[in-house]
C-alpha cells in the first residue's frame, strides 16, 4: 500500500499534493496580478507582506454540493492588513471569499449592515421631489466613514493592496505556493502573515466521490455503481462496496501536509520574515502547542491565540529572547466580543504553570478613555519592528 501523503517527506507531500488536484482556474490570473505587484513593490524597496486570511472549505464531492468549513470570519487577517497599510507596507491580501475584506469590513458584517449607517435626507427646498431625495451616511458616522474612505481610496489609488480570493484547501495551497515563490525578488522586505484558517484534514481527489452524496434511496431502474441504497453506510468515496448496515454518512479523511516546511525551507524569498498562527482552545495547550510548531518549522514568530480570548490577547513565540511575550489589550479598552470570554483572558499563560495571581504582562490601564481598540492596532506595529530588525540583520550580513 502506499504511503499516505500524511506520512511523507515534506518534498514528496508537496508533489504528492499538488499531483492530486487541477490548479485553480484563477491562478494564471492570480500570478499575472501578483507579479506585476511585486514588481512594482520592489521597484519602489517598498516592504510587502502576504496576508492569509478565513478559512478553507474541503469539498465531499468533486461537484461540490457539501463541504466542511471553519469558524474564520476573516476578522484577524482584514483588521491587520489595515494595519500593514498604516505602517507603509504593500498588502497581498489572500482571502476566503467573501470573508472580511480590510476597510469595507466596518460596514459589511452581519453586527454592522452597511444600511443601518444609512439616511434618506430630508429636502432642502419645496420643489425637491422626496421621492428622489439623496441618500445620506448618518452625521454619527460621517468622521469615522470619511476616514476609512480616505484610507481605503489611498491604498487603491496607490496599487498598494491586493485582493486574491480562494475557497477550497487546495486552491489555498496552491495559490500560497505561487505567491511565495513570486515574491522572491523582495527578499528581506517580503513578510508572511499566515492567519488564515486552514483545514488540517482533507478527502484526496481521487477517493472523492464525483455527484452529490445521495441520503436517499435511488430508485433501481436510476441504478449504477454509484448509488447506495439506504441501509448502507455511505462513505462519500469512490469506494467500489460501501460497507453495509445502517445509513450514515461516514467521511474519512486524510491529514493536509503542513506545507509551513516546504514554505519556510523553499517556496518563501531568502531572508524574508514567516508568521504562522496558532490557534487552541485549551489554555494549558497554547504555549506548549506554539512552541513546538516553532521549532518544528524553525521559521521566525508564532503567534498563539486562543478561540475564546483572541480579540484581546496573543503570545508571540520567537526564537530569541524573551521567547514568550504576551501582548494584551488594556481591560478598559477592550471591545466587546459576543464568541468571547473575558474571564479566561491571562489563562494560558497562568496554566503554564506560573502559580503568580495573575497574568504576568497585563498591559497598564492607565489609559482609561473607554473606546475599545482593536488587538491589531498593538500586534502590527511591534511585528513590524521585529522584521525592521531581521532585515537590518540581512542587510549586514550579506554586506560580509
Ligand atoms: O478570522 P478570525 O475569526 O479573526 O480568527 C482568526 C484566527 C483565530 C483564525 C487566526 O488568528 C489564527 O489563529 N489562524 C491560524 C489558525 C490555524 O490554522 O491554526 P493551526 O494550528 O491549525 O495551524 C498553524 C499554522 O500551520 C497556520 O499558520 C497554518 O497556516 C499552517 N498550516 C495549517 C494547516 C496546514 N495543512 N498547513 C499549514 O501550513
Amino acid at each position: 500500500m502506499s504511503p499516505s501523503i500524511g506520512d511523507m517527506e515534506p518534498a514528496e507531500a508537496e508533489s504528492a499534493y499538488f499531483n492530486e488536484y487541477p490548479p485553480p482556474k484563477a491562478l494564471p490570473k492570480h500570478e499575472a496580478l501578483a507579479r506585476a505587484f511585486v514588481e512594482r513593490h520592489v521597484e519602489a524597496n517598498r516592504r510587502v507582506v502576504l496576508v492569509t486570511s478565513g478559512g478553507t472549505t474541503v469539498p465531499l464531492e468533486a461537484q461540490t454540493v457539501r463541504f466542511i468549513d471553519n469558524f474564520s470570519a476573516g476578522t484577524r487577517g482584514a483588521t491587520s492588513a489595515e494595519y500593514f497599510l498604516e505602517q507603509g507596507y504593500a498588502v497581498i491580501f489572500l482571502h476566503r471569499q467573501y470573508s472580511l475584506l480590510p476597510y469595507s469590513r466596518h460596514y459589511s458584517h452581519s453586527t454592522n449592515c452597511f444600511l443601518d449607517f444609512m439616511d434618506e435626507a430630508a429636502p432642502t427646498s419645496d420643489s425637491e421631489n422626496p421621492d428622489h431625495g439623496r441618500i445620506v451616511v448618518r452625521s454619527e458616522y460621517q468622521d469615522q466613514m470619511r476616514d476609512v474612505l480616505r484610507k481605503y481610496r489611498y491604498a487603491k489609488q496607490n496599487n498598494l493592496l491586493l485582493l486574491l480570493p480562494f475557497t477550497t484547501v487546495s486552491e489555498y495551497m496552491f495559490e500560497l505556493r505561487s505567491l511565495a515563490k513570486l515574491m522572491r525578488p523582495l527578499g528581506s522586505n517580503a513578510l508572511f502573515y499566515l492567519a488564515a484558517a486552514v483545514s488540517d484534514f482533507f478527502i484526496p481527489r481521487s477517493r472523492m466521490a464525483e455527484h452529490k452524496i445521495q441520503s436517499s434511496e435511488i430508485p433501481a431502474n436510476f441504478s449504477d455503481d454509484e448509488a447506495v441504497g439506504s441501509n448502507d453506510i455511505y462513505t462519500g468515496e469512490n469506494a467500489p462496496e460501501p460497507p453495509k448496515a445502517g445509513k450514515k454518512l461516514v467521511i474519512n479523511l486524510d491529514p493536509v501536509p503542513k506545507f509551513l516546511h516546504r514554505l519556510v525551507d523553499g517556496w518563501a524569498p531568502e531572508g524574508s520574515m514567516v508568521v504562522s498562527f496558532k490557534l487552541e482552545t485549551d489554555p494549558s495547550l497554547l504555549v506548549y502547542k506554539a512552541k513546538t510548531a516553532l521549532q518544528r518549522y524553525s521559521h521566525h514568530l508564532v503567534i498563539g491565540n486562543l478561540l475564546s480570548t483572541r480579540k484581546w490577547e496573543v503570545v508571540f513565540i520567537t526564537p530569541d529572547p524573551p521567547h514568550e511575550r504576551w501582548i494584551r489589550v488594556p481591560k478598559a479598552r477592550r471591545s466587546k466580543s459576543i464568541s468571547g470570554v473575558e474571564d479566561q483572558v491571562g489563562l494560558a499563560e497562568i496554566k503554564k504553570g506560573r502559580d503568580g495571581s495573575g497574568p504576568e504582562s497585563e498591559n497598564p490601564s492607565s489609559d482609561t478613555s473607554g473606546d475599545g481598540i482593536e488587538i491589531e492596532s498593538i500586534i502590527i506595529p511591534e511585528l513590524v519592528k521585529l522584521h525592521g530588525n531581521m532585515i537590518h540583520k540581512h542587510t549586514e550580513a550579506s554586506r560580509g
